[in-house]
């Protein structure tokens, strides 16, 4: 008997790297490629929400990201600003809810405005979860999760027994988000760069070698055609659950 299919993905992350080294192959300012990977944001979104997916989070800003030249980390400010004002009329008409993870009050207040803005605007929305993740570290997101755990233990609502990993993941920025089926990084790099640790432990890893301004919804099809073929077994034997 033949082992059973992963189907189709129902959360995507997605690693959105390599804006500078296509700006450096075509001679251009690392700058360019960031905007040209907007463009790639707002055609990878759509993709995503006409396939029906569930969610897809996407790694646009890392806590690491701030050690970035100012100028650089001014520009992902303001194309991020750009955008969630830009694209507010485009994730109502798709029935888009955009939520956010990360250090979010990190952020410019100009940024962080409108991203509440548009957070709210959108929250009754009820097709795919468009996630952003900005000035996100996997490694801070669990530290912030202890941190809130450890104050519930000190006021006497929490005791070390009920730390369990229910008990994290409803501390993280978002509980209620499932763990990503599939993650895809792009770029060839061959690392997760602190990104979602604790939820990606039995995520399937697919990695394209286009940089995120190519990164088109042929890329996508590729990786979630890799996806289907993936047998998941979550530390178990395939297609068996108990016995
Ligand atoms: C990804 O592209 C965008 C961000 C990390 C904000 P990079 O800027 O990391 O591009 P490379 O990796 O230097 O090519
Ligand atoms: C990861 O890319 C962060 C984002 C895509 C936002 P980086 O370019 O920052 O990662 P490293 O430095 O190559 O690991
Ligand atoms: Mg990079």
């Amino acid at each position: 008997m033949s082992e059973p299919l992963a189907g189709d993905p129902q959360h995507v992350a997605i690693i959105m790297d390599g804006n500078g080294r296509w700006a450096k192959s075509r001679g251009l300012r690392r700058t360019r490629g960031h905007a040209e990977g907007v463009e790639s944001v707002r055609t990878i979104t759509r993709a995503g929400a006409r396939r029906k997916l569930g969610q897809l989070t996407l790694y646009a800003f890392s806590e690491e990201n701030w050690k970035r030249p100012r100028h650089e980390v001014g520009l992902l400010m303001r194309l991020l600003r750009r955008f969630l004002i830009g694209e507010r009329a485009e994730i109502m008409d798709n029935n888009i809810r955009l939520t956010a993870v990360g250090r979010l009050h990190r952020l410019p207040a100009d940024v962080r405005r409108e991203l509440d803005k548009t957070r709210e605007l959108s929250a009754d929305n009820t097709g795919m979860v468009l996630n952003l993740a900005l000035s996100y570290g996997g490694r801070q997101e669990i530290v912030d999760a202890l941190r809130a755990i450890a104050r519930r233990v000190v006021a006497g609502e929490l005791t070390p027994d009920d730390i369990t990993e229910g008990a994290v993941t409803a501390h993280l920025y978002q509980p209620d988000m499932p763990p990503p089926d599939l993650l895809i990084r792009t770029a060839g790099e061959m690392r997760v760069s602190n990104f979602l640790l604790w939820q990606i432990s039995y995520t399937e890893l697919h990695v394209a070698p286009e940089c995120w301004p190519e990164f088109r919804e042929e890329h996508l099809d590729r990786a979630f055609a890799a996806y289907r073929q993936r047998v998941r077994k979550f530390g178990g034997l395939a297609g068996k659950t108990t016995g």
